[in-house]
């Protein structure tokens, strides 16, 4: 019997897979075809891909070619496959040409005559509408967030706000989008949603501005600075059918995902203690040290460092004290113990004192390990007494790594999500009560 396999994601399955399909099985007697799973889509930089890979299994399925279905989960799966299944010929599409030909090693390699004009990412541009997204701020995060935006389907930044003409100008120029520096009513007009970025003490009178507009807001951290404000605008958007999310960007990544998950299955026993620390050295004459601009480590640090505690501690907390240095009225180290009734937790946040900013989950069974810079995880290692019983992580954390957020609030919008699990509405106005808190000076200490 001579046995054909062939991979894909066969996202949106049209006629040219089904064209493949055919000519693969004719090839030999018995087709295996290898779906990608959707973690493995994602590592590989496809964070659009419409149908999980339950529904494209299905699809491929109802082709009626396939005599089997595998899933594709790793690099370098296609040898183990190939040997494993005995397989004859590798087929694939001709717009893999040559690519595939280190398996001629394993097996036949056929490259199969592509049916032109037609593809998924055709079919997914066509069927979506295109979101315009409009950036308030034109500072560093806004920079590095435009190019973040190119990897999502569906988003076009086109429009930039900021008071300041000039500054608001030369963005513009830089990204090819349309400057705003008067009305913020108009601006928002030309847009479907919103992404803040602009300085922390502007976040809720925009965030508040353009949900009232009917505009979807993802907004930048630290989100608001009270817990009263926070809740207002999540009722409201809720209230209204509008996604508002929080751009806590670690919280949106393949990596801490898994160890939530992972560390919610018990592989560390109960979770009694996190420590979360994060500094960056700040210099200058930047809003990072300007007290008028609620600058401070806190401010600056704590929305990332709360967000880990509180996703694996959750919410009820009973008791937060802080200890701080200041310099010209802004803390340039901050210590807070956040404590619950069977766990403690820290976060150690810095802008003028150098802290290793690694992140420790410790349980009863075991503890995880991230090593610094915590929050652009893309590796973590769970460790046990028994250190032979050791297990390390690894994970793709893509360019500056906002895409994750980005996709995630689209996919909100476009699919009429509200809530979403990765940081939910209630965990973000508990992250803004902690900062308030520490703003109203309660339990805090100067050191
Ligand atoms: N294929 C084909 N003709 C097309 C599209 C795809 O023969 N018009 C083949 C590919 O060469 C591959 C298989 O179908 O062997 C699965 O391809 P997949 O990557 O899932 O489909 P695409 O439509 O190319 O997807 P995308 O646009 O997301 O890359």
């Amino acid at each position: 019997m001579k046995k054909v396999i062939t991979y894909g994601t066969y996202d949106l399955l049209h006629e040219g897979h089904i064209n493949l399909l055919r000519r693969a099985k004719a090839l030999g007697d018995y087709l295996i075809v290898g779906v990608t799973s959707d973690s493995f889509d994602r590592g590989r930089g496809k964070l659009n891909v419409r149908n999980n890979v339950l529904e494209r299994v299905e699809a491929v399925k109802a082709t009626g070619y396939a005599d089997e279905v595998v899933i594709e989960d790793y690099l370098g799966q296609k040898i183990d496959d190939i040997q494993k299944y005995d397989v004859d010929i590798f087929a694939i599409g001709s717009d893999w040409e040559g690519k595939f030909d280190y398996l001629n090693e394993f097996c036949q390699v056929v490259y199969l005559p592509r049916t032109e004009g037609i593809s998924s990412t055709m079919l997914r541009a066509e069927s979506q509408e295109t979101y315009r997204l409009g950036i308030v701020g034109s500072g560093r995060i806004a920079k590095r967030f435009v190019p973040e935006t190119k990897v999502v389907n569906g988003v076009e930044v086109a429009a930039v706000y900021n008071p300041n003409k000039e500054r608001v100008s030369a963005f513009a120029a830089d990204f090819g989008v349309e400057a705003h520096s008067g009305s913020f009513q108009d601006f928002l007009k030309g847009v479907d949603a919103v992404y803040v970025a602009s300085p922390h003490l502007s976040h809720y009178d925009y965030t508040k501005q353009a949900l009232e507009a009917g505009k979807h807001v993802l907004c930048e951290i630290p989100f608001v600075l009270s817990a009263a404000q926070a809740k207002e605008l999540y009722d409201y958007a809720d209230a209204h059918g509008l996604v508002l999310m929080e751009a806590s960007k670690t919280a949106y990544c393949p990596a801490f995902n898994h160890l939530v998950t992972l560390v919610k299955s018990g592989v560390i026993g109960d979770v009694i203690d996190i420590k979360a620390s994060l500094s960056k050295m700040v210099e200058g004459s930047l809003r990072e040290l300007d007290a008028s601009q609620a600058g401070g480590a806190m401010n600056e640090h704590a929305p990332l460092n709360l967000m880990a505690i509180i996703r694996l501690l959750g919410t009820d907390y009973t008791k937060v004290d802080f200890y701080s240095k200041m310099e010209n009225g802004v803390d340039v180290y901050t210590k807070a113990n956040i404590i619950y009734p069977h766990a403690t937790s820290s976060i150690t946040l810095g802008i003028g004192v150098k802290t290793e900013g690694n992140l420790v989950v410790s349980g009863t069974r075991g503890y995880v390990y991230v090593p610094a810079p915590w929050w652009l995880t893309d590796f973590f290692e769970v460790r046990y007494e028994d250190q032979s019983k050791n297990k390390k992580y690894f994970y793709s954390y893509d360019g500056d790594g906002l895409r994750y957020e980005i996709q995630e609030f689209f996919s909100m919008i476009v699919n009429k999500r509200r809530s979403c699990y990765k940081l939910k509405s209630r965990e973000s106005v508990a992250i803004a009560e902690i900062i308030e808190k520490y703003n109203k000076k309660e339990n805090c200490v100067e050191i």
